[in-house]
Formats: C-alpha cells, structure tokens, sequence
C-alpha cells in the first residue's frame, strides 16, 4: 500500500500533466465534471521519506451541532500519529477540506518537520460528507442540509475537546492548525468562532470572499501560462479558442466538433453545451496552472507549439487531457445526469458543488477581457447546474444571497484574527480572494495553490524558504 503509494507518487511528482487526471471510471465522468473533480482535489501528497505508524481513528459526531433536540450522530473519521507524543505535547491539527484525508499529511512534509520539533502529535481530521466520513445514506438535497461549513467547524471543536479529553497525557495541551485552499479558510474562520480552542494557524492559499462571479481566477491562470510558458503559448492559447468559438459562431460548427472529437449528441447550437465545452476547456489550464511545480507548464507549451495551428492545438491538448478515450461528452445534460446520479452514489462530488451553491459561488468566469480563455463560460452555466442539480431554490439571485450571508458571517476579506498566518502563491488563481501582502499575507512568487507545504528543502526559491521559516518562527512563540 505504501509502496503503491509512493510510485503513483513519483509518477504525479515527476510528470504532473495534464493527462494525469485519474478519476476512477465507475461511471463516465463528462468533460466538465472531470475537471472540476481535478480543479477540487486536496493539497498535493507529501512525499514521505519513511515509514509512519498512522492511525485511523473515529469520533462520534452530532449529525447538527446546532439543533439540541436532534439526537442523531455520524462517525467522524480523522488520523493520528503520535511518534512524537510525550506528556503536555502540543496537537498539530491538519484540516480536512473537500477530500478524502491520507497518510502523507501526518508523515512527512513542514507540518510533520514542525511537529518532530516541538514533539507534537500529529492528526488530520475530515470533514463531513467527504471521504468517508459521510453522515447521511444517501447525498439527496435534503440530506444534504447538515453540510455546511458552521457545521464542520462545530465538528472541530468538539473534536479537539474529546480528544484532549480522552488522552491524559494531552489534557492541557495547545493546539495549532494548519489547512490549504478550503481547508485553509476552514482555520481562519475556526479562530474568529472559537479564539480560545486554539493558540495559533497556518492557513496556505485561503480564500475569504464568497464571490458568485469569480472573474479574476482565469486571469490569474493566463498569468502563469504568459509568465512560465511565454508569450507565444499565451498567444497560442488565446487565439486557438478564439479560433474555436468564431467556428461554432459561423455555421463551421460541425467541423469544430470534429476536430474536438465531441459525441454527437453536443449540441452547437445550444448555449448551455457550448458554456460547458468552453468552460471545460479553460478548466484543463486551470488545473494544470493551479499545482503547476517545476516544469510542467512549460512541458504543456511544448506540446500546445508543437501543432501547426491554433485550433488544432486546442482541440489535441482537450483531447489528451481527456484522456483520448472514445468521444468526449461536453453536454450540459451529462453534466447534470452525473450529479443527480451521485445522489445514491458517493464520490461523485455533490457535495462541494453544493457547497458552492449554498455558501460560496466563486465560479471561474470568462467575465474578465484579461484572460486568454475565450468569453464564452459565464457564471450563470454554473448558477444553472446549482438549480437544475438540486433544487430551483438555487436561482442566480439566491446564490448571490448566500454568498453575501457567507461574508457578513465570516467577515469576508476583513476576519478580524490574530495569530493566523496566511500564505499564497504569487501564480495561484485563488489569491486574489485571500488576503495580499498589505493584510500581512505572504505571497511566494511563481508558487502555485497550497505549494509550501514540502519541508524546506535545497530547491525551494528564496521566497519559499523565507516563508516557511517564518512560520517556523511563529509556531515557536505561539507554543512558548
Ligand atoms: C520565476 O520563474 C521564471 C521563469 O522560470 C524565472 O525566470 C524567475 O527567475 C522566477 N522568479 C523567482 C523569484 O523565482
């Protein structure tokens, strides 16, 4: 197991591509849903250098944290690993976002460097409706009412009470936490409800806002392919798409097909299915942009040159990031049909896009001119998905209420914390929705989403290792 571990792990480490999107086929996944679920994975695996006795433990949950006369309960899964743990160590907890939780977290990496330092015991918790910790039978809208982020922070809470609780040796122990992306935001907002739980947190890319129509992600994205891939692939990227939609615009909309190689059944002269093929498309960028380490946009500019014309171009690197199976099914029905079908099905990733409709929005528009990826993906497909997936109750108008009762809750861009570092990368598309260095954030250059979670190693940049260093600093006064 771990040594399987490890090799798909240097496969992932080593090539980092595009076509290396390996969902598990149990039923076809659309072209939109597929690079969603890629765009939606959890931090990347730390590469672990030895063996760790991880153990998989279980805590028991109220299924709603805010209704006393609800009796019902879940199991709540988290990981522990306690080599370091001696009497009063203090608790390293790692939060688990929209993904399954894995050992690599607590066994390797800065977190785990810190933790040997202070001998800290280290656990990684998950959050409900996500890997297996899935309170409800099946991921109806209905059921999926207890799935919020109040709610898993309450579930945290009382996670780290029970826990002190049951080990003695840790009753009064500090605790610090750390999260990256949602995960990370998850920490900002734990030490606004509950400052006494905790005495410090790292949050790495955390975004803030609740936005609907989350213009600048695709800017951001077009930025890393113009400042690591060059000019020309921007270029190259910019006017293969344009290429693509002026077909489908002028009647050559059956040739554009053939060259994507989409099933028949897209429908070109449907706007729904034409948002969802573009919105696919600057999604594939986007997922290579948001982990991009080492060389991997490069090594895709290589490959997006290496065709004679723009649209071809495009229409091969979709294909390849397809995983060139048969024809590619970029219909906004099929994209709808997956996510109802995962109302009995798990691991079909309801729950964040209800997370998303409910709480959050920030769907990655083409609403922005400074963008490469073409005008054709407004919010309003996704705004769309949210009404037609789970209920009509999720209108345009709704989504944005929500959204705004996210920010007015949580504070939005001003969350009013102490003792939370925040850190993004410079090329991450999320930043522009945490905070920028005037808040006191650090921003690493050409560093991509949650990227600084590796221990401080020789081929870190300058920026990196100052970072981490930094938070070294800090974790060393929040314990003291
Ligand atoms: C960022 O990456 C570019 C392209 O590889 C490189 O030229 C530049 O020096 C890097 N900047 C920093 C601060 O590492």
């Amino acid at each position: 197991m771990t040594a399987l571990r490890l090799v798909c792990l240097i496969v992932v480490v080593t090539i980092g591509l595009v076509h290396s999107l390996d969902i598990p086929k149990i039923k076809d996944v659309p072209l939109l849903v597929k690079t969603l679920k890629n765009l939606n994975r959890g931090p990347p695996l730390q590469v672990m250098t030895k063996r760790v006795n991880v153990q998989e433990k279980w805590i028991t949950q109220k299924l709603d944290n805010f209704d006393a006369s609800n009796s019902q309960t879940y199991p709540m899964r988290y990981l522990v690993n306690d080599e370091f743990q001696t009497e009063g160590s203090p608790i390293f907890i790692y939060l688990g976002g929209e993904w399954e939780i894995e050992n690599s977290m607590v066994s390797a990496g800065h977190w785990y460097d810190m933790a040997e330092e202070h001998k800290g015991v280290l656990v990684y918790t998950e959050h409900r409706y996500y890997g297996q910790s899935v309170p409800t039978s099946t991921m109806s809208t209905d059921n999926l009412k207890y799935l919020d982020v109040k709610q898993a922070l309450a579930d945290v809470a009382v996670f780290i009470e029970t826990f002190k609780a049951e080990n003695p040796q840790l009753s009064n122990s500090k605790v610090i936490l750390a999260g990256g992306s949602y995960s990370a935001t998850m920490v900002v907002w734990f030490k606004r409800l509950y400052p006494e739980l905790i005495v410090g947190g790292w949050a790495s890319s955390a975004p803030l806002l609740a936005k609907v129509d989350f213009t600048e992600y695709k800017e951001v994205v077009g930025q890393a392919f113009l400042q690591l891939g060059g000019q020309k692939c921007y270029d190259r990227i910019e006017n293969g798409i344009a290429e693509l939609e002026s077909m489908f615009a002028n009647k050559r909309g059956a040739e554009a097909k053939a060259m994507l190689r989409l099933c028949n059944s897209f429908d070109d002269q449907n706007d729904l299915d034409l948002w969802t093929l573009f919105s696919s498309i600057s999604n594939i960028f986007a997922g290579v942009a948001q982990y991009q380490s080492g060389n991997d946009i490069s090594y895709n500019c290589d490959y997006l040159l290496s065709f004679n014309d723009d649209a071809t171009a495009i229409a091969n690197y979709v294909y390849w990031a397809w995983g060139m199976g048969t024809c590619i099914d970029a219909r906004y029905e099929g994209s709808v049909e997956y996510y109802l079908w995962g109302v009995d099905n798990f691991g079909a990733s309801r729950p964040w896009y209800y997370q998303t409709c409910n709480e959050y929005g920030w769907y990655q528009s083409s609403g922005s001119r400074n963008q490469p990826f073409g005008t054709k993906f407004p919010a309003t497909l996704y705004t769309n998905l949210c009404g037609d997936v789970f209920s009509s109750q999720y209108g345009n108008e709704q989504i944005n209420i929500n959204a705004a009762n996210t920010n007015e809750y949580f504070g939005g861009m001003e969350p009013d914390v102490e003792n939370v570092y925040m850190t993004h990368g410079a090329l991450d598309p999320w930043n522009p929705m945490g905070h920028g260095v005037e808040q006191g954030a650090t921003l690493i250059a050409n560093a991509s989403h949650c990227a600084d979670f590796g221990s401080i190693k020789s081929t870190d940049s300058e920026e990196m290792r100052a970072s981490k260093e930094k938070l070294a600093g800090l974790v060393r006064q929040w314990l003291a």
